[in-house]
């Protein structure tokens, strides 16, 4: 019997069972460059509805009443379906260019609760076929679970990164496994900080900053940007790259509309 299918209102906290609105940020901390996003067990999306979008994005997920949630809440240029994220996964031509994020039921032996969570729920044998799909894929993927010994079996080679945090039930642990060496070119860095200590420093600095940067005479910051882009060309075509991708060339934040 479904015990406690709970949908909590899209609300700042807690929003749906299992949901990473509590650690979205430190996930899409850890995402490389995609161009296609793919999540496959999508809930209420807590990561895909807060990342940068990507070219293309898909979500999946069983649960057709879940799916219904999203309605007109789907961000543009995601598609959304009812559907076997793992089935979809094994279907796909990819190309490298994806990123798979898969975010399944947790294993029952990691339950504090016996009680079923889900109307769609996972087997160990689902989770253990989940996993073989994932070894295989050849892109980068980010996997969200508790520490488990059937987890760390499953995925050898693969980097496992702790996410201490709290649930309604206490404090809790969670687990990201990644199959690739994170790196410091991220897809998204709104959020980077480890904790959210670390991130609150990290924004304040980049606030400090920027706002001295921008308060200098165009000729004095053009002459500053110049000198960056010289001593770390890398990073200025990466920025370059970004910015042309995402059609944001107008909106590039440390030249003023006078500079241009
Ligand atoms: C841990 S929750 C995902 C929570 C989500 N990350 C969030 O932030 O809201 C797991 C989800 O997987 C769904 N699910 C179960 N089996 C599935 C399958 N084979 N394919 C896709 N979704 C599935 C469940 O309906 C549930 O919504």
């Amino acid at each position: 019997m479904l015990a406690s299918i709970a949908l909590f209102g899209d609300g700042a906290g807690m929003t749906y069972p299992g949901g990473k609105g509590r650690c979205y940020k430190r996930i899409i901390s850890l995402m490389p460059p995609h161009r296609t996003y793919i999540e496959t067990h999508l809930g209420h999306g807590a990561v895909l509805r807060h990342k940068k979008p990507a070219h293309e994005s898909f979500g999946y997920d069983l649960d057709p009443t879940v799916i219904a949630w999203w309605g007109d809440r789907t961000p543009r240029g995601c598609t959304i379906q009812v559907g076997d994220g793992i089935a979809h996964l094994k279907e796909r031509r990819f190309t490298g260019e994806e990123l798979v994020y898969c975010d399944p039921p947790y294993l029952a032996a990691t339950r504090r609760s016996r009680s079923r969570i889900y109307r769609h729920d996972y087997s160990e044998a689902e989770h253990v076929a989940a996993l073989t799909v994932l070894r295989n894929l050849p892109c980068p993927v980010i996997l969200s679970g508790y520490a488990s010994d059937l987890y760390t079996d499953l995925l050898p080679g693969w980097q496992r990164i702790d996410v201490p945090g709290w649930s309604q039930a206490g404090a809790v642990v969670e687990s990201l496994w990644v199959n690739y060496t994170p790196s410091d070119h991220l897809h998204d860095y709104q959020h980077i900080g480890a904790t959210f200590r670390e991130r609150e420093q990290i924004r304040r600095r980049r606030s400090r900053v920027l706002s001295r940067i921008q308060a200098l005479p165009t000729p004095e910051r053009l002459a500053m940007l110049e000198e960056l882009a010289a001593a770390d060309t890398s990073v200025f075509l990466a920025v370059a790259s970004r910015l042309h991708d995402a059609g944001r060339s107008a909106d590039t934040p440390l030249l003023n509309r006078d500079a241009r």
